[in-house]
């Protein structure tokens, strides 16, 4: 996005190599930079408690990186394992890190990197360990001084807190020895190439964005649904988390923000963060007296997912048979700024909906007269048909997109209305492979590039949204609607938009 301060080449410290993280995301987006010429020679070292050799390190990244690969795959990953590295220290053991440094240094000497190049380094670990690894940074020296602070970027994946009290905790532990601008909190939502598209379908284009407002929207609608349960034992955490802390407090919220705010006046990182929190600073929340009224929370019971039976969330592995946690989540706000005042924002998330995509639809205002009914029979069975309001669909995923729908004549002697789709779909245009979320974000860290990453400001309000509506769940006697998997949610979540005489669009995959 905006320019690179740096080559690119850094030395990458995983914390907490041993995870699921490193295997499943880090190493193969690193790979895929690797196999693009993005790096060539950062040596990649992972770090954990466990007792392990680079060999053996390398051996068991190899067997979940390259499933069944062919042989140019297998020729690259002999290039690219040499990179790898493995030091093994307890975290939590602050005199480690002395450790540590001398292993960075002779790596770093080993690969030849340059003596000024920046250092990356994920906490891929609980957060629990957050505050040690800093410190361990800090007292072994591996935090620069102020002037130099671009050398040394640390990022942080979510959870970043779990309500706005303990997010500003979190904060706190990191800024402790670190600048803001060395922290980078992925959401790894915003490294996805449609997302980044929304911001220059807006800004690159002259046509829709003049519509974009009160005057022409009627309103907008954002689902970011999922048809996985608690897979893999992740029931362990999501039942400490549910739909809101997990996705709508970060990427739902982040899509809203794309999608709404103002044009900033340069396309860099500290303007387009600042036009974000203007919309976080002017949502407008209902009433957490009246929380019934504009949120809906649901959990999944059991039902069908394509065709299969899959069993109720509180049968699933590692969650509570007695859990009240929301798996479906729908919400109903406005942004009160000049652009948006009176418009209503749909929000919903959840697991085990029918399908996996991520959407958001403009719903346009109907023509101010309608010039265009007519009755049509099928049999016995007659309908008035009229114009339908007009959307813009940006689909996020799959079958990355974007598509108007909009009305025509059906050709015959009446005036027949059918609506028609104009659609410009990534797969058919671009032949190559969309690139992978971390694929982009690890190259902006390693480039020093903040724009795709979330500013403790934006963290903190995103949290102030979304905190009394967990609090006023925690204190309440009710229990989340159920909805039997495979289905749109519960049945309040249509009510919540009927209620102002709207309905959800039903994503269609085939269109
Ligand atoms: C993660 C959530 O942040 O995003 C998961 O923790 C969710 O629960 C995932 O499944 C969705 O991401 P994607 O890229 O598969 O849409």
């Amino acid at each position: 996005m905006s320019a690179p301060t740096t080559t690119g080449e850094s030395t990458i410290l995983i914390f907490g190599a041993s995870g699921d993280l490193t295997a499943r995301k880090l190493v193969p987006a690193l790979f895929q930079l690797f196999r693009q010429g993005y790096v060539r020679t950062s040596p990649i070292i992972g770090v954990a408690r466990r007792n392990k050799t680079d060999a053996q390190f390398r051996t068991e990244l190899r067997a979940t990186v390259l499933d069944a690969a062919d042989q140019q795959t297998s020729k690259d990953w002999r290039r690219f394992e040499q990179l790898l590295h493995y030091v093994q220290i307890d975290l939590s053991d602050q005199t480690a890190y002395e450790g540590l440094v001398d292993s960075v240094a002779e790596l770093e000497s080993q690969h030849r990197t340059p003596q000024n190049s920046a250092r990356v380094v994920y906490l891929a670990t609980t957060p629990s360990l957050f505050d040690d690894a800093v410190s361990g940074l800090h007292h072994s020296g591996l935090i620069p001084p102020l002037e130099h602070k671009e050398r040394l970027r640390v990022v942080v994946e979510k959870p970043f807190g779990h309500d706005l009290a303990s997010a500003k905790e979190l904060n706190h532990t990191l800024t402790r020895w670190l600048h803001e601008d060395q922290i980078y909190r992925i959401d790894h939502y915003l490294g996805k190439e449609t997302v980044q598209n929304i911001l220059l379908f807006r800004f690159g284009n002259s046509i829709f964005e003049p519509l974009l407002n009160r005057n022409h929207v009627d309103n907008i609608q954002i689902t970011v649904a999922e048809s996985i349960g608690m897979e893999r034992g992740r029931g362990a955490f999501y039942d400490t988390a549910g739909a809101v802390r997990d996705v709508l407090q970060n990427h739902l919220l982040q899509l809203l923000c794309l999608v709404t705010m103002e044009p900033p006046a340069l396309f860099e990182a500290r303007q387009i963060r600042d036009e974000k929190m203007k919309i976080l600073q002017a949502l407008r929340p209902g009433s957490p007296a009246s929380i019934n009224h504009w949120v809906v929370r649901g959990q999944y019971s059991a039902g069908l997912i394509d065709g299969e039976p899959v069993p109720a969330y509180r049968r699933e592995d590692r969650v509570s048979p007695t859990s009240n946690r929301e798996t479906y989540v729908a919400m109903n706000v406005g942004i009160d700024n000049w652009r948006w005042e009176g418009v209503p924002f749909f929000l919903r998330t959840g697991k085990r909906l029918p399908e996996r995509v991520t959407e958001i639809v403009v719903q346009f205002k109907q023509p101010p007269l309608n010039l265009f009914s007519t009755v049509e029979c099928d049999g016995d069975l007659c309908d008035i048909v009229e114009t339908q309001p007009n959307q813009l669909v940006l689909r996020i995923q799959p079958q990355e997109s974007i598509f108007l729908r909009f009305s025509t004549k059906r050709p015959g002697m009446q005036y027949h209305v059918e609506p028609v789709v104009m659609d410009f779909d990534y797969e058919d245009h671009f032949s190559a492979n969309l690139p992978g979320a971390y694929e982009r974000l690890l190259l902006d860290v390693m480039r020093g590039d903040s724009t795709l990453f979330t500013r403790s400001d934006e963290l903190l309000a995103a949290w102030k949204f979304v905190t009394p509506v967990l609090q006023a769940w925690e204190e309440s006697l009710s229990s989340p609607e159920l909805y039997s998997a495979g289905t749109w949610g519960p049945p309040a979540a249509s009510r919540l938009v009927s209620e102002y005489g709207r309905a959800w669009r039903e994503p269609r995959l085939d269109e």
